[in-house]
């Protein structure tokens, strides 16, 4: 028989280069942030608190990349400072965050049953007294954790930790991609006494420097001569124009796969060009396959009720089927319609017809939607 799986064939020379999660080794053009974010996290070395900071950009301009790295340099080089990564997206509860910390300190999650907020957070005190170390938590995305207060109650315990606990000192990272979100409008004030930040800014990436970054990352994934230099100028051209260096390194990878199906050693325009219509869901999956399973179940059954002729629907239709399946109430429901909206995957509209009603819509193909919440 043929042998169809041949590694040594593959135009890959490193498939996981183009991957979701990939820290890349060279990682340009963010010198400044992060100088500016170590600066705020050297009081931590010497156990004291370290400044907390904003990190503002638009998707893929290298926020949550900058944050791994420098996390990544604490780990192998103190045990003063303790980094805790939460992906927000991911998290839908105070109790789950803080599990999510325990098992940071702990290297081990938290024991399955009986054990609450308070006992989580007691625990932490503790633990940071003891170990004279300073907790910095990177809430990536934290503006997820905006419905329902969430960000604002679990900011509240950990900066204000310090009271009950001397010395427990806590310091947060917060990166967000949206730049609308006024901090001191979501956050009490007696939140945004204590969180104090300074804010650090990710400029769009410039046509050059996308160059750059895809030409570092296709040297870094693929074997030599796969993407000329007349097709790797295309590529650059439709990343430019998506506006998001995440579309360029999904294109490459589609690319070169369709390549490899069709059993081509370079690829071709034609590739470039059906993979950039499927590059346009590089999102939608990325969001997806981020969210709780919790979530995705929802997302699956709006996408289910969405498919065929039916593409609005308002949210007391959503709850009705949802809550055939799981346990949620119905402000339980709304907060994670309003946190689908934000990450892009749905929107809200008003249908016109007996007055106004609120209903809404899947933003992509509900098909590819119910096919990426299977995984
Ligand atoms: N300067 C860079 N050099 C190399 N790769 C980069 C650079 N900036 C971003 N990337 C790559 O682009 C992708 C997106 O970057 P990252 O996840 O850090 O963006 P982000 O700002 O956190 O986006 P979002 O707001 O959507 O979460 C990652 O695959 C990352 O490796
Ligand atoms: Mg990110």
């Amino acid at each position: 028989m043929k042998n169809y799986i041949s590694l040594e064939e593959s135009l890959f020379r490193n498939l996981d280069a183009f991957e979701i999660d990939f820290v890349p080794e060279i990682f340009n053009f963010r010198e400044a942030q992060l100088k500016d974010i170590v600066s705020a996290i050297q009081p931590g070395m010497q156990g004291n608190r370290p400044i907390n900071l904003v990190l503002r950009g638009l998707p893929g301009t290298g926020k949550t990349t900058a944050v791994r790295q420098i996390f990544s340099q604490i780990r192998t080089s103190t045990q003063r400072i303790i980094p805790v990564y939460i992906n927000c997206q991911a998290e839908g509860s105070k109790y789950a965050v803080l599990a999510k910390i325990y098992a940071g300190l702990h290297k081990h999650q938290p024991p399955a049953k009986g054990v609450t907020v308070r006992q989580l957070i007691e625990d932490l005190g503790k633990t940071l007294m003891e170990r004279e170390a300073v907790l910095l938590v990177c809430f990536d995305d934290a503006n997820y954790l905006l419905p329902g207060n969430l960000l604002n109650n679990i900011l509240y315990l950990l900066l204000r930790l310090g009271e009950e606990f001397p010395k427990a000192r806590v310091g947060v990272i917060l990166p967000m991609c949206n730049m609308d979100v006024d901090l001191r409008q979501a956050l009490d004030p007696c939140v945004i006494s204590v969180l104090q930040s300074d804010e650090v800014y990710f400029p769009p990436y410039r046509e050059d420097e996308i160059g750059e970054i895809l030409h570092d990352r296709i040297k870094a994934g693929l074997a030599p001569g796969v993407i000329s230099n007349e097709i790797f100028s295309f590529i650059v051209d439709h990343t430019m124009r998506s506006g998001d260096i995440r579309v360029g390194l999904d294109l490459v990878k589609r690319s070169v796969m369709a390549a490899e199906r069709d059993g081509r050693p370079v690829v071709t325009k034609e590739d470039v060009m059906t993979s950039f219509r499927d590059s346009g869901y590089v999102h939608m999956e990325a969001a997806i396959r981020a969210l709780s399973t919790e979530d995705r179940k929802i997302v699956g059954h709006i996408a289910g009720l969405s498919i065929g002729d039916q593409p609005f629907l308002t949210p007391g239709e959503i709850f009705e089927f949802v809550n055939l399946s799981m346990q949620i109430s119905q402000s339980g429901l709304s907060e994670r319609l309003r946190k689908f909206a934000d990450m892009g995957l749905l929107e809200f509209c008003q249908l016109i017809g007996n007055g106004r009603v609120q209903a809404i819509a899947l933003r992509y193909d509900p098909v590819r939607v119910a096919s990426a919440c299977l995984g």
